[in-house]
């Protein structure tokens, strides 16, 4: 008899307050994908874009099950070196989009994309992980080169990214300029050795600046640009300021001499960085820092939350036990 689970299906753009959990057939394993029971999932706003509107494109696959991340336990391995019940968090290669995602009781994933891990959080403060705080990483020390004596400016740092950004390297030691472009917000980032109100100008604002992470991007890139000191790396890895492309860029005018500018793209997470990000979490003794936690039965309230902004950081969805 066909084993079923509870997901949220999608087959055209849905309100959040119209989201209803569907009873879906527990995927079969094959070759090269594992079957993943979902304990929690932590939830982004490209799954927002896609329920409100990419779902119409051609590319995605209908109907759909969301969901980009996840934390849970292999259910059944196929033919991976995984075992039953190894603790994993998988995330990205097409989840939710190309293939069923993370918004179910179980997932069936592509291995390249699901990873091993040794950790004692709850399931609810691991599912605050994998996206955020594998692109949080790869920003800060693949195209940042974060070191221990740098002065960090995260601009746009009252999102999920921000706070994983500013607590990694707060941790690693460095001093953290924190921006925001709402003043009843500063509360939010006083973690931060400074915090700052953007208006978007923080050149000649904010000193001695030698790593920038923007996370509000091309808006106000080329004055992320000229506030970091000579030497410095900016990484643009966010787009919060809804502005996506940048019309005109100048590189020789707009780069000022000696500093530099790279980006992130979280799309190709690597065993290597997920098993030195959990090595830093366990020595440090660090939780993650999520915004709320919402039961999967209250997935509705959950997507409400997200389209009206009333949460500060990421939004976890746990399983019912
Ligand atoms: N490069 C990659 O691979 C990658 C991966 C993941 C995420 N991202 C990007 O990183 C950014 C943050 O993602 P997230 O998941 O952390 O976001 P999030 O937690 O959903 O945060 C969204 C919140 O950011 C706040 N925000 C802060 N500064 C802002 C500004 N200048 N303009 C507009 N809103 C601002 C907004 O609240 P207030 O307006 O109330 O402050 C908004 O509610 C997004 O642009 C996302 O697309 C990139």
């Amino acid at each position: 008899m066909e084993r079923t689970m509870k997901a949220v299906v999608l087959t055209q753009p849905t309100e959040a307050k119209d989201v209803k959990l569907a009873q879906w057939p527990v995927p079969e394993v094959k070759p090269g994908w594992v079957l993943v029971k979902v304990h929690a999932f932590g939830m982004n706003h490209s799954e927002q874009i896609l329920r409100l509107h990419e779902i119409q494109a051609d590319y995605i696959q209908k109907p759909i099950i969301p969901g980009i991340e996840c934390v849970g336990e292999i259910a059944d391995p196929s033919d991976s070196h995984l075992e039953k019940g190894q603790k994993v968090i998988a995330m990205m290669g097409g989840m939710g989009r190309s293939f069923h995602g993370s918004y179910a009781e179980y997932a069936l994933l592509p291995i390249h994309h699901v990873f091993a891990v040794q950790s004692d959080l709850k399931w609810e403060e691991l599912a605050a992980i994998p996206e955020t705080y594998f692109t949080a990483w790869g920003s800060l020390f693949e195209c940042l080169q974060l070191r221990p004596e740098d002065t960090l400016l995260i601009r746009g740092a009252t999102c999920a990214l921000g706070y994983a950004a500013m607590q990694i390297a707060r941790a690693y030691g460095c001093r953290v300029v924190a921006t925001t472009h709402k003043q009843e917000k500063l509360a939010l980032i006083k973690e931060a050795d400074e915090s700052v109100l953007d208006d978007g100008r923080l050149t000649g604002k904010v000193q001695g600046i030698t790593k920038a992470l923007d996370l509000v991007g091309p808006k106000n890139l080329k004055d992320t640009l000229t506030a970091v000191a000579h030497g410095g790396i900016v990484c643009h890895t966010g787009i919060l300021g809804g502005v996506y492309t940048l019309n005109g860029f100048d590189p020789i005018k707009d780069i000022p001499n000696g500093v530099y500018l790279t980006g992130f793209f979280s799309n190709a997470p690597s065993r290597q960085v997920v098993e030195d990000m959990f090595r830093f979490f366990n020595e440090k003794n660090l939780v993650p820092v999520s915004g709320a936690v919402f039961d999967f039965a209250q997935i509705s309230d959950a997507l409400i939350a997200q389209d009206t902004g009333s949460i500060n950081g990421k939004i976890v969805v746990k399983m019912t036990d």
